[in-house]
This record gives C-alpha cells, structure tokens and sequence, in this order.
C-alpha cells in the first residue's frame, strides 16, 4: 500500500488558511498555491536517491553525494494542477512537464481524458502528478490509469486539500501511489465540493469565477 502523508508544516498551514479564506483574491491564491507546492516539493522529493561522486574541494579529494536515479516529471492534471507547477520547478528545474486533462461526463459521472502530453520517456521517471484538490478521487484515478497505460510506473500524487473519501478511492484504484496532502479536510458535500475545502480551485487560480 501507497503511503499517505499530511504535510503540515506551520508555513504551509498558515498559507492553506489564506487560499480557504473567501476574501483571497485571484493574485494571492495563485501566489498562495505556488508558494505551498514550493514548500511541498521539499518533502514529496525526501526520498530521492543520491549517490557518492568524487570531487575536489579547494583543499583536498573528496567523495560526496549528489543525485541519482530516475529524473522527475511533473504531470499536472488540467486545469487547476497548473497552479503548482512552477513552485515545484523552483526545487527541481530539470524536471519535465507532462499534461493530463480531464473534464467529467454528466450523464456517465465517469472522468474522460481528452488530452494527454507526456515526455516520451515517462517509464523511466518519477511522476509527481498534482491537482489542488483531492475530491471524489475520479480524475486522480483516470489520470493515473492515463499515465500507467503508458508505461509510468513510479507515481506520486501531491494534492492541497483532501477529502477523506478521495483518499481511500484513490488508494483502493492504485495501491502503490504515495498521496501527499497539506490539508486532511471532513467530508464531501452532496455536489462533490470539500469541506470545510476552499471553492473550486481552478476558479479561484484564474479568476473565472
Ligand atoms: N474541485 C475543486 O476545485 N474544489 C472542490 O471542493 C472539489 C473539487
């Protein structure tokens, strides 16, 4: 089973409580959300293997770490998982960026996937696959089936706000995804909106409300 992490750093509630207030207006909730995923980022990479490279400082030979292993793909899913990637390429520049996007079907309440870019070598890189929101779980789901089908095998999934129901769908559909939140929030209310949750994410990061 994937692990679940709450990443409640102070500096990272203090910013969630801004992008909940109503009265945060589009600059600053953008702002707020890049910030967090910056934050974020720090923690989701942890386990990012290193290995020894020798070097020389101005005194002598030495062996130290620096990175290794798989590379990273931030694959954000449409339209509101824009909002983080740029705080996360503040930590890792060299990441590529992958789009999924999905809209829901009314009659079927399915996720549809009708777009989909991705680095050609996704099988050999670590996915970092955010979304503001962790709702019923449906387009994280579909967008990691997406991703999966494609050859990605190393999967993480950074979200902002969960809801309790999102995280056991999304763990039940994909065992070995580690989910990272900042927020655990209640419930879901009867239209599929988190609460206490913060409004519709991509509304709030574009002004389209
Ligand atoms: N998507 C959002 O943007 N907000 C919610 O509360 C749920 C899903």
């Amino acid at each position: 089973m994937g692990k679940f992490h709450v990443i409640n750093h102070p500096l990272i509630q203090h910013k969630v409580t801004i992008l909940r207030n109503k009265e945060t207006g589009t600059k600053d909730f953008r702002e707020a959300v890049n910030e967090i995923a910056r934050l974020m980022a720090y923690e989701v990479s942890r386990d990012m293997p290193l290995q020894d490279v020798e070097i020389e400082t101005p005194l002598v030979k030495t062996t130290q770490k620096h990175l290794a292993g798989k590379k990273v793909a931030i694959i954000p899913i449409l339209r509101a998982g824009l909002g983080m990637v740029d705080g996360i390429l503040d930590l890792i520049p060299a990441a590529k960026v992958g789009h999924v996007g999905m809209y829901r079907d009314h009659e079927t309440l399915e996720a549809v996937e009708y777009f989909i870019k991705l680095p050609t070598d996704i099988q050999d890189r670590q996915l970092f696959v955010v979304d503001p929101m962790l709702a019923t779980g449906a387009s994280a789901i579909a967008a990691i089936e997406a991703l999966k089908k494609r050859g990605a095998s190393s999967i993480k999934f950074v979200c902002i706000v969960a809801a309790p129901e999102g995280v056991k769908a999304l763990e039940e559909a994909h065992p070995d995804v580690d989910i990272y939140t900042a927020a655990l929030d209640e419930k879901l209310d009867e239209n599929g909106y988190i609460l206490p949750g913060l409004g519709d994410a991509g509304d709030r990061l574009f002004g389209t409300l």
